[in-house]
């Protein structure tokens, strides 16, 4: 709206701190350990990081570059450097926005329900039945409901009163938590069974096309890029802030945060001989295999079941948060709708969206996969390709708030050359034609 400044983070630590919380969340724990127990373990991680440096780094930089640029929200940023002939790009984020966070929230309500039993009567020794019975149906649209409002609530309280302080607040409250859950899983008989498996790479999978696509698809949605939700957070920032050290940090404690996650889910798993449960493995493997963990854990079990979906509720949320705020703060400078309303009415929209997701699991791993395979590695290739070959001034933008550094010129190289070659590749062979055959399997 004319006349109204543009609201601001009121520190860099608020923003850094908001930033990994979007990128730190469901992707790090549930996404993560379960790709890695279904793609051979540690050949998927090794292939994830390598992702996340090679391709997710420049991009997440191209990302914060265009949003601090413009200090616009998605499609205005793209029409700032690009012009009018680039806004469906724009709006095509704010749908992969609202797709994302529609199905997010189902999977973060299975969280709230089962912190929730975990405190009032523990874990349902029968996991697998107990999944089947409240993962889908009116009890988790319910849930999804609970999680959308909690998440409205934040958004509508604007970028430095709610988004912030809940980021300042939640962020250390859940590196301890994981910390800490890594520690006492270290504790645990079957501990090195389980590091074995997650830290020894089975070289035969490295080999694999559908791998590295995994691989690059959990890159880009653990680092929440491909939709402008970085970029969108970067636009309520001052030309004062080291843009390429923010990256780093940002992308630093999310590799750490799926690694430790990792080295909390792996050996729950093994002390408890669940490995034969996770091969079967579906969008519902965490909720089942650590559940049954826990509830054959007893009394300890169940406080550390109760701290397990804490972390995962805490870092749910703060990813939710930047998907409504790609929506609303689109909304707000597109439509010049107040902050509430938009955050009220597109939550609203976005809740009644996930009702398939909420009705059947199938639909919600199918959407998943549509959203990364597709929406997110082509965004990511399409904002390569912008600030590589189309944004006027890339390494200016990069260089304010630094003291600049003659990288830059290979970052803006790699945006033009390697990474768009590397998306399209992963996409043309792998990406584009599995998701295809994901979608008829559903008829
Ligand atoms: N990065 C989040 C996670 O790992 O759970 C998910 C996510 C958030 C993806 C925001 C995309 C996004 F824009």
């Amino acid at each position: 709206m004319a006349g109204v400044p543009r609201e601001q983070w009121t520190s860099k630590r608020g923003f850094v701190l908001a930033a990994i919380g979007s990128a730190v969340g469901l992707g790090n724990m549930w996404r993560f350990s379960y790709l890695a127990a279904e793609n051979g373990g540690a050949a998927f991680v090794f292939l994830y990081l390598l992702a996340t440096l090679v391709v997710g780094l420049p991009v997440l930089l191209a990302e914060l570059v265009l949003g601090r640029g413009s200090q616009k929200s998605p499609i205005q940023a793209l029409a700032h450097y690009g012009g009018q002939r680039w806004k469906p790009l724009g709006l095509l984020f704010v749908v992969t926005g609202l797709l994302i966070l529609s199905y997010y929230a189902v999977i973060a309500g299975w969280a709230v329900r089962y912190g929730l039993a975990a405190i009032t009567s523990g874990f349902d020794p029968d996991a697998a039945a107990h999944f089947a019975e409240v993962a889908s149906g009116a009890d988790a649209f319910a849930f999804h409901v609970v999680f959308m409002a909690l998440t409205i609530f934040v958004v509508v309280g604007g970028v430095s009163r709610g988004i912030e302080r809940t980021s300042m607040v939640l962020m250390p409250l859940l590196f301890a938590l994981v910390v800490g859950l890594a520690l006492y899983a270290a504790t645990l008989s079957g501990a090195s069974a389980g590091y074995a498996y997650y830290l020894a790479p089975d070289f035969s999978k490295l080999l694999s096309l559908n791998v590295l696509k995994d691989a690059t698809g959990q890159a880009f949605f653990s680092l929440s890029l491909g939709m402008g939700a970085l970029l969108t957070f970067a636009s309520y920032l001052g030309r004062d802030v080291n843009l390429p050290r923010a990256a780093g940090i940002i992308a630093g404690a999310d590799i750490a945060i799926a690694f430790i996650a990792g080295l909390v889910v792996f050996p729950l798993i093994f002390a408890l001989d669940l490995s034969a449960d996770v091969g079967a493995s579906t969008v519902g493997a965490l909720f089942i295999t650590l559940p049954k963990a826990f509830a054959e854990m007893g009394g300890v079990g169940r406080g550390i079941g109760i701290l397990f979906f804490a972390a995962l509720i805490v870092g749910a949320l703060t990813s939710a948060i930047s998907l409504l705020e790609v929506v609303v703060s689109s909304a707000i400078d597109n439509f010049g709708w107040s902050r509430r309303r938009a955050g009220i009415l597109l939550g609203i929209a976005i809740t009644a969206l996930g009702a398939p997701s909420a009705w059947n699991t199938d639909i919600l791993g199918a959407v998943d996969q549509i959203a990364n395979n597709i929406l997110l590695l082509g965004g990511g290739l399409a904002l390569s390709i912008f600030v590589g070959w189309v944004m006027a001034g890339p390494i200016e933008e990069v260089s304010a708030g630094t003291s600049g550094a003659s990288w830059f010129g290979s970052w803006r190289n790699l945006l033009r050359y390697a990474v768009p070659l590397f998306l399209s590749f992963v996409l043309i062979y792998d990406a584009i034609p599995s998701t295809f055959e994901t979608i008829l399997a559903l008829f």
